[in-house]
């Protein structure tokens, strides 16, 4: 981050959901409140579960509580997902804040996208068989997911595929198997939506021993 300020005015980062994030977010408030000039950091969400922003399933709300509150991060570097008035809207109220973002960016395109990996091969909301997986011109779209039963909106992947840095942070036993098929298996991201970061030269794996249990690293 440092590096990137040192050319740039701002920085933008794109958080991850779920729970393999939180304890990130803590080292970052914890470790380097004072190592990073926090306040030239925009903050993004790359998926965003429709649920009101005081439900503990809704992302944004986690990263509040772990990272951006604890940091001081203000209002205005923030750039929450709308959960209203509805799914479709709040889509494309997301899409035009980020359109309007990009467009003042200098190279069009966010600096970090931190990412998490289901255990089905799914990230960003992006899950198996989704028909967000070949949507390359909506930047932000709303789907459904049986999963959780849940209404979400997501960061659509050729977008977050165009940032300069890509961190996917993955951890558990029970993705081993998903994550050799996803890093090394036939090429084949209707099953495993991840497998559509694996050729990128933007990407860094970062991985716990249980989820990495599987991988022959050569
Ligand atoms: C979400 C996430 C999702 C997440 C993976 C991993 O809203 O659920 O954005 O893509 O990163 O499901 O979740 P865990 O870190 O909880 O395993």
């Amino acid at each position: 981050m440092n590096l990137v300020l040192k050319k740039k005015e701002r920085y933008s980062f794109v958080l991850s959901g779920g729970s393999t994030p939180k304890k990130l977010y803590h080292i970052l408030a914890d470790d380097f409140k004072d190592k990073v000039d926090w306040q030239r950091v925009d903050f993004f969400w790359g998926d965003e579960r429709y649920v009101p922003f005081d439900d503990d399933r809704n992302n944004g709300k986690m990263a509040y509580s772990s990272l951006l509150t604890p940091l001081g991060i203000p209002e205005k570097n923030i750039y929450r997902i709308p959960v209203s008035p509805t799914p479709e809207n709040a889509a494309k109220q997301y899409e035009e804040i980020l359109k309007k973002y990009l467009t003042n960016e200098s190279d069009q395109r966010f600096d970090l996208a931190l990412q998490g990996m289901g255990a089905d091969g799914h990230t960003l909301s992006v899950f198996p068989g989704s028909v967000l997986l070949n949507n390359q011109t909506d930047w932000v779209q709303s789907v459904y997911n049986s999963g959780d039963q849940l209404q979400r909106i997501t960061m659509l992947p050729h977008l977050v595929s165009h940032s300069a840095n890509i961190i996917f942070m993955v951890s558990g036993k029970e993705k081993a198997d998903t994550l050799k098929a996803v890093i090394g298996g036939e090429y084949n991201p209707s099953l495993y939506p991840s497998q559509l970061f694996r050729n990128n030269d933007n990407v860094m794996w970062f991985l716990d021993e249980g989820s990495a249990q599987k991988l022959i690293i050569a």
